[in-house]
């Protein structure tokens, strides 16, 4: 743990986790890179690729390694496992990457264990719960990308639809990184105006409710669509992991609805899923309890619960 030479492991050098890696050494922010994959030629590849980049870029070492590579990273993020094909759901993948995590979690944590672990691999809650309970750390060191990503393609959606900079608006989606998943209209900002009070105010003119339906609905189904149209998505979960890191790395102390365990919130107890959450050097600080409309309630509990009844049917 240098905090002058961060260090950051990848495990999994598939598309997800090289174009992270490229978002990483484009970023600066860690002076060690490290990538780990089973096909260790690839990973070599993808090392040599990026190390011919570096003089556009920033000093930093990038190399592939066996899992004893990961030996002092500040961060360990985990994007192995098998990916989404058309037609399947993350929680498709469950049982095979819970497999595979059985298998990779103990190395990482045999030559990491002072890291933070940050799970990528679908179905990213379901995972990021089971990380937290193979690794045996604190619950604050085993973070979810979560929907971060969700929240962005949300926030995108809402920018298009009212023309304004995606920067200023505030809307999370919160609960599964997957099909149970829910949009906060409640607390939905542009610029701080809640957007119902927006909407009054704006020229657009338009039916509101159907237009939010609308763009809930291309949040949910984003990645089935570019799944089906290029084979896998990595270039925004890249960018959002890059956020996430930054904040760790940086102790930015930001809000983020990354994947988290969740205990005393609207009734739900002991499972990872997404709400805001202060991250920082420390891993998740805390999360926001967040006031929910009763229907957002309900559609919280309705994904908690979803997730939950997969984990109960999980052998640790
Ligand atoms: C997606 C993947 C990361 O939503 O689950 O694009």
């Amino acid at each position: 743990m240098n905090a002058l030479k961060p260090k950051v492991s990848i495990i999994g050098a598939g598309s997800v986790g090289s174009t992270f890696a490229y978002t990483l050494m484009m970023s600066g922010l860690a002076r060690e890179i490290v990538l780990i994959d089973k096909d260790e030629l690839r990973a070599q590849g993808e090392c040599m690729d990026l190390n011919h980049g570096l003089s556009f870029a920033r000093p930093a070492k990038i190399y592939a390694a066996g899992f004893e590579g990961c030996a002092e990273s500040d961060i360990v993020v985990v994007t192995a496992g098998a990916k989404q094909i058309p037609g399947q759901t993350r929680i498709d993948l469950c049982q095979k990457n819970v497999e595979i995590f059985k298998g990779i979690i103990p190395s990482i944590v045999r030559y990491a264990p002072e890291s933070i672990l940050l799970v990528v691999s679908n179905p990213v809650d379901i995972l990021t719960y089971v990380t937290m309970k193979i690794s045996g750390f604190p619950s604050s060191k085993v973070i979810g990308s979560g929907t971060v990503l969700d929240s962005s393609r949300f926030k995108y959606l809402i920018s298009e639809h009212c023309k304004t900079d995606p920067r200023n608006i505030h809307a999370y989606i919160i609960g599964e990184h997957g099909d149970s998943e829910l949009p906060v209209w409640s607390n939905a900002n542009i610029g701080g105006m809640l957007l119902e009070k927006y909407c009054l105010i704006c020229n657009h003119l338009c039916d509101n409710k159907v237009a939010w339906d609308n763009i809930f609905e291309e949040v949910k189904t984003a990645a089935y669509k570019i799944i089906e149209a290029k084979g896998g998505t990595y270039y925004a979960i890249a960018l959002a992991l890059g956020r996430i890191v930054e904040a760790i790395l940086r102790d930015e102390n930001s809000i983020l609805p990354v994947s988290t365990l969740i205990n005393g919130y609207y009734g739900v107890n002991d499972v990872c899923l997404s709400i805001p959450s202060k991250v920082n050097r420390s891993g998740v600080e805390n999360f926001l309890a967040l006031e929910l409309s009763d229907v957002e309630q309900k559609q919280f509990k309705h994904s908690a619960d979803t997730l939950q009844e997969i984990i109960k049917h999980i052998q640790f």
